[in-house]
């Protein structure tokens, strides 16, 4: 696991954004796995920012979000579609067609699980994903106890989930329970995986994902077997991690080599 600790969201927004950036710039039809809930609203915000000032562009990207609500459709504007609309795909270049978000009004959703699947599969596979974190080190919509092999499949949203999302729903509407939501086994798929934390309450799950074991109990903590996770996070949420230091050591030579290697003559 690659550990960036940065000063604040901005900062984390803006190095998160700058990969995604780097990734369609270096193959323009990038498959891309995007997350909703609010750290990443402000790293959607730069890549428009970066599209509007044709640093970027989104024409021949394709994009799978990791998972939606079961029980809304994508004009209800709670839905994960209607969310990646507004806070995304509606600002930039990007064809909606080739934006792929799972339905969480499907007549059968356990073959619509399986047809999400395929799907990304016949796209040629994530290149990096986008990920953030629950306070119970929950990715996508994988909740504790979730099997770290598991696929995109139909999941119980924890009692601590539901209130956490409670906020954005209005008092006595109707809040889904159940959801689709990728598997931790095809979050794992991805070739590469970069995972956003920010606030002093995510603070135990960083500290179990990255210095925990590798248990059920913190899905998160399936990514220390990803060959290329990358973990940007701001002081808050690197607060209860034992290893901040060495983590802003191997960082600072990293940037070193990074420069040493852009030097080098071709
Ligand atoms: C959203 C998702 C969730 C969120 C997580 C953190 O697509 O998959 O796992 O990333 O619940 O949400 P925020 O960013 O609102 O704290």
């Amino acid at each position: 696991m690659q550990i960036v600790i940065l000063k604040d969201a901005a900062a984390v927004a803006e190095y998160g954004a700058q990969i995604f950036i780097d990734q369609i710039n270096r193959k323009s039809d990038s498959v891309l796995g995007l997350a909703t809930g609010s750290t990443p609203v402000a790293l959607y915000q730069e890549l428009i920012k970066a599209n509007q000032a044709n640093k970027v562009s989104f024409k021949q990207v394709t994009s799978f979000n990791l998972d939606e609500y079961l029980g809304l459709d994508g004009d209800h504007a709670q839905s994960y579609r209607f969310f990646m609309n507004e806070q995304l795909f509606n600002h930039v270049d990007i064809d909606k067609n080739n934006t792929f978000v799972p339905p969480g009004d499907a007549q059968n959703p356990i073959t619509a699980c399986k047809m999400y699947e395929n799907k990304i599969s016949q796209s040629g596979g994530v290149d990096v994903q986008l990920l953030g974190i629950g306070r119970n080190g929950h990715i996508g919509f994988n909740e504790p106890s979730s099997s770290l092999a598991s696929r995109t499949r139909v999941k119980t949203l924890t009692k601590e989930t539901v209130e956490d999302n409670a906020r954005f729903f209005a008092e006595g509407e109707f809040q889904p329970h159940l959801s689709i939501t990728m598997g931790i086994g095809t979050i794992l798929e991805a070739k590469k995986v970069v995972l956003l934390a920010t606030g002093e309450n995510k603070a135990d799950a960083i500290r179990d994902m990255c210095e925990g074991a590798v248990s059920a109990v913190c899905p998160a903590s399936a990514l220390q077997f990803h060959q290329d996770a990358v973990v940007v996070i701001d002081e808050a949420a690197a607060s209860k991690l034992v290893n901040a230091e060495l983590y802003k050591h191997i960082e600072s030579e990293n940037q070193k080599l990074q420069q040493y290697l852009a030097e080098l003559p071709n």
